[in-house]
């Protein structure tokens, strides 16, 4: 099982930014534990990029023959159509994930371009939002179609 997991514009500033939402731990901590966790269960690839066009050029490539997409798109969760149409044109099954609530943020931060076409929606568990998505596709391997995404 070949999971992507995703993250967008400023989650490389983990452990560097307002600790008061996103925790201490760092992208590299993240990455690092996930891979302990499941990495012998699946094959996870990690992508983080602060620009969008990068972000859409790298699910071009590499959305389609994953089974799985994990997406922090950051603040771009809240703006680009273009990572919707993205994900939408890479017909693969994606959990979006935020480490903070952002239902208990800023109004804008309650819009996502993406939560009505995601398998899923986990947010403000910190980094368990990350492992419950992976758990996710772990635990429904075999069982997800592509149909109506
Ligand atoms: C975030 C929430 C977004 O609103 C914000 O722009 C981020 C991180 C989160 O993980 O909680 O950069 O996606």
């Amino acid at each position: 099982m070949e999971i992507k997991i995703i993250n967008g514009p400023n989650l490389n500033m983990l452990g560097k930014r307002e600790s008061n939402h996103y925790g201490t731990f760092t992208l590299a901590d993240l990455e690092k534990e996930l891979t302990s966790r499941y990495g012998k269960q699946a094959d996870l690839d990690f992508f983080q990029s602060n620009s969008e066009s990068d972000l859409i050029h790298y699910i071009h490539e590499n959305g389609p023959h994953a089974d799985g997409i994990v997406i922090n798109a950051g603040a771009f969760t809240h703006t680009s159509i273009a990572l919707r149409d993205a994900l939408l044109a890479a017909g693969t099954p994606f959990v979006e994930v935020h480490i903070s609530n952002v239902f208990a943020r800023e109004e804008f931060r309650h819009v996502s371009y993406l939560s009505d076409k995601a398998a899923g929606v986990i947010l403000g568990l910190g980094k368990m939002s990350y492992f419950f998505a992976v758990e996710y596709f772990l635990e429904s391997s075999g069982q997800i179609t592509k149909e109506g995404i």
